[in-house]
């Protein structure tokens, strides 16, 4: 199995099952709904919940994949919200995002921030609604807490208020860990294990995949930090040399680019050898993580 037919069948059970969760645009809140909806469908790799899915099946890999699939969108409403939010005038002011004008650019900053609201909101109410799925109660709640823990203040929120806060500013190598770790390794970290949880893994096995996680959710922000400082508007979908005109803390700023290389490789190795006790079924999880590191956007 090739990683980009893998990730394409993945993203297209995704996108299916986004369709049946998401409310339609019609009725009182057409405009609303229109807004989510645009950046929702813009595009995106659907990293977050496809690591879901194949965290699912490296612990059981008869896991019905209907089970899952409320968790994973999920994931991605949170993760689509946090783009919105992140791309306006008063966090990092972009107008491009998966190749298209950002929500605000096209609705105004009233309704971005409303979308991402109801984004982050609906992420909620999939994960306690169960008409989708099967998963027992008990399930359903620890993964809505580890996932609400991962997107707020000690993780997703509070690494983009670190963010924010370090811009133009001098600080030391823990705080630009912290921001990375936080405003993106916590909702990666989540995703996997959440599809852990879902599938039973015990605890070993949940050991070791938060360990996974911590590590490919560090080298994702990594090269985002690379391909920022090295590629191009056109490639990327979204705004290539922001980092540096924002005086962002990123990893070239801090390593040069080489160096950084390294140590996204270095981190992208250590996940998989956090997978060493894990048998065939992990392979896509393998992949993913090459993937991350080899992604171009
Ligand atoms: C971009 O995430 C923002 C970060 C957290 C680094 P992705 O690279 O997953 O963006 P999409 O979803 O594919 O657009
Ligand atoms: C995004 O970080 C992290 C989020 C939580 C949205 P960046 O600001 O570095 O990501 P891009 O480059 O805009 O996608
Ligand atoms: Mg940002
Ligand atoms: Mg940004």
């Amino acid at each position: 199995m090739e990683i980009k037919d893998y990730l394409n069948k993945q993203r297209l059970l995704v996108e299916d099952a986004f369709d049946s969760y998401i409310p339609a645009a019609s009725g009182d809140f057409r405009d609303h709904i229109t807004a989510m909806r645009y950046s929702l469908e813009a595009g995106g790799k659907r990293v977050r919940p496809i690591l879901c899915l194949a965290a699912a099946t490296a612990i059981d890999g008869d896991v019905k994949t209907g089970d899952i699939l409320p968790t994973a969108c999920a994931l991605e409403c949170i993760h689509t919200y946090s783009l919105i939010h992140d791309d306006l005038p008063a966090m990092d002011n972009d107008d491009l995002r998966r190749g298209k004008a950002t929500n605000h650019v096209l609705y105004g900053e009233a309704a971005a921030i409303l979308a991402g609201d109801g984004l982050l909101t609906w992420a909620f109410d999939l994960l306690a609604n169960q008409e989708h799925g099967n998963l027992s109660a008990e399930k359903r709640l620890r993964i809505t807490h580890l996932i609400a823990r991962a997107a707020g203040s000690y993780g997703m929120v509070g690494g983009q208020a670190l963010d924010i806060k370090s811009e133009n500013t001098r600080f030391p190598f823990s705080t630009l860990q912290t921001i990375h770790r936080s405003k993106t390794g916590a909702l990666i970290t989540a995703s996997v294990l959440a599809g852990a949880v879902a599938a039973g893994a015990n605890t070993t096995q949940t050991k070791a995949l938060q360990h996974y996680g911590d590590q490919i959710g560090l080298a994702f922000q990594i090269v985002d930090d690379l391909l920022n400082a090295t590629s191009t508007t056109e490639q990327l979908g979204k705004a290539a040399g922001s980092d540096a005109e924002l005086g962002k803390a990123t990893y070239p700023a801090y390593f040069g680019i080489e160096e950084t290389k390294t140590k996204a490789k270095a981190a992208v190795e250590e996940a998989k050898n956090s997978l060493s006790e894990f048998d065939d079924k992990a392979r896509p999880l393998r992949l993913l993580a090459d993937y991350i590191f080899t992604r171009t956007h």
